[in-house]
């Protein structure tokens, strides 16, 4: 990983802001959740959050999307595909999701995500409830198949290494809020599916 990462700082004491969170959330009259998407690359993940936030926001409710690909643009340029800069990835994908949940919004996360404990991790940050869980189980023969950024074949080729499902591995969720496999489901069956399980209260 990056070796500017220092030593944490000792003597921070959090300040209490006078605004809560629940206030925030009254205001937008909605319950901030995070959705968090796992699966493999091209399992439809980002599709799937970009339809669903577009039908929360024709609902009027306040919305955000972290994707992978995206984040990996700007806050996580720093960090490769290995196991470690993964785990910070989604680790920093996490914090920013349980700031913006703080905020107010429902954020929706779009990352492979690979490992158990790194989403359990994420998990943990949140309150009871706060945090679903969904599982985008569309099958590697099929993601493959699809492969949109030909990166499958890159991978099958040697040219990308550490790819995930190839030389990299996929920890399947064993208990997730919710599953979605977007070869089974018609895409607007699967978002009134995840609709259903955030508004659920
Ligand atoms: S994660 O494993 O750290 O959660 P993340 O979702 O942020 O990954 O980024 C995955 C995206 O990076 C994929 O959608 C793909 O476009 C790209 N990518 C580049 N190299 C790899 C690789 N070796 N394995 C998986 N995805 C890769």
């Amino acid at each position: 990983m990056n070796e500017m990462v220092s030593m944490p700082v000792s003597g921070i004491s959090p300040y209490a802001l006078t605004l809560s969170s629940a206030d925030r959330a009254v205001l937008k009259s909605q319950r901030p959740r995070c959705l968090w998407l796992t699966g493999l690359s091209g399992a439809g993940k980002s599709t799937l959050a970009n339809a669903l936030e577009l039908q929360l926001n024709q609902r009027g409710l306040h919305t955000f999307v972290l994707d992978g690909d995206n984040l990996r643009a700007g806050l996580c340029r720093d960090l490769g595909m290995d196991p470690e800069s993964r785990r910070e990835n989604i680790r920093r994908m996490a914090e920013v999701a349980r700031l913006m949940v703080d905020a107010g919004l429902i954020v929706i996360v779009a990352a492979i995500s690979p490992f158990r404990s790194d989403r359990d991790a994420a998990r943990a940050l949140f309150a009871e409830g706060e945090f679903i869980e969904v599982y985008v189980s569309t099958p590697f023969d099929v993601c493959e198949r699809r492969d949109p950024k030909g990166l499958y074949l890159a991978a099958r080729q040697g040219r990308l290494k550490s790819f995930t499902g190839i030389d990299s591995p996929y920890e399947a969720p064993l208990s997730p809020e919710c599953e979605i496999d977007t070869q089974a489901l018609e895409m607007a069956q699967a978002c009134r599916r995840l609709t259903d399980a955030l508004l659920k209260k």
